[in-house]
């Protein structure tokens, strides 16, 4: 794999949004999850984890489906930058995840970070996390992209199933 950010290939946002819409044909969660980040793995080059975290009990996420090494589980709110990002409800996109203090390594190739919360009214369902190994992997564009990803994903799947 490349060692930088910028011999990557473009990634066509849009088209991965209309791609993603035609896949989620089924509101459940757990096939929605699973594929969701299957899709991204194989659609998004440069990660080498991504999955979903989910808030199953209270303050605290549980791992959801992946595609990557094991992770670390359960993660309390008050940890990590998936911590961080449960508890303020917003994106978090580490450049350089040895500059955070509490960064938790499930995998220690991983060296940026995007974490998006996935929340509806006042409700937080979980998350989604991608890694790296690429250093700044992910910019404005990759952000606004997967965020979008995942306001389809939300309104595709029941989340009361979660
Ligand atoms: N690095 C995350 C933990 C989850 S793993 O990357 C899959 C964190 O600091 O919260």
């Amino acid at each position: 794999m490349t060692q930088n950010r910028a011999e990557l290939p473009e990634t066509d946002y849009g088209l991965l949004a209309r791609q993603l819409e035609a896949l989620l044909d089924t509101r459940d969660a757990l096939t929605n999850t699973a594929q969701t980040c299957a899709f991204i793995t194989q659609s998004v080059p440069g990660l080498n984890w991504a999955g979903f975290y989910l808030h199953r009990k209270p303050e605290t996420l549980i791992l959801g489906p992946f595609q990557g090494k094991p992770a670390c589980n359960p993660i309390p709110f008050t940890k990590g930058v998936c911590g961080a990002a449960a508890r303020s409800r917003v994106t978090q996109r580490v450049d350089d995840v040895h500059a955070v203090e509490d960064h938790i390594a499930c995998d220690a190739d991983s060296r940026s970070e995007l974490v998006i919360p996935l929340s509806s009214g006042d409700q937080l369902w979980g998350l989604l996390d991608l890694d790296s190994p690429l250093p700044a992997r992910f910019n404005d564009q990759d952000q606004a992209g997967i965020e979008a990803l995942m306001k389809i994903f939300i309104e595709r799947t029941d989340l009361a199933t979660l």
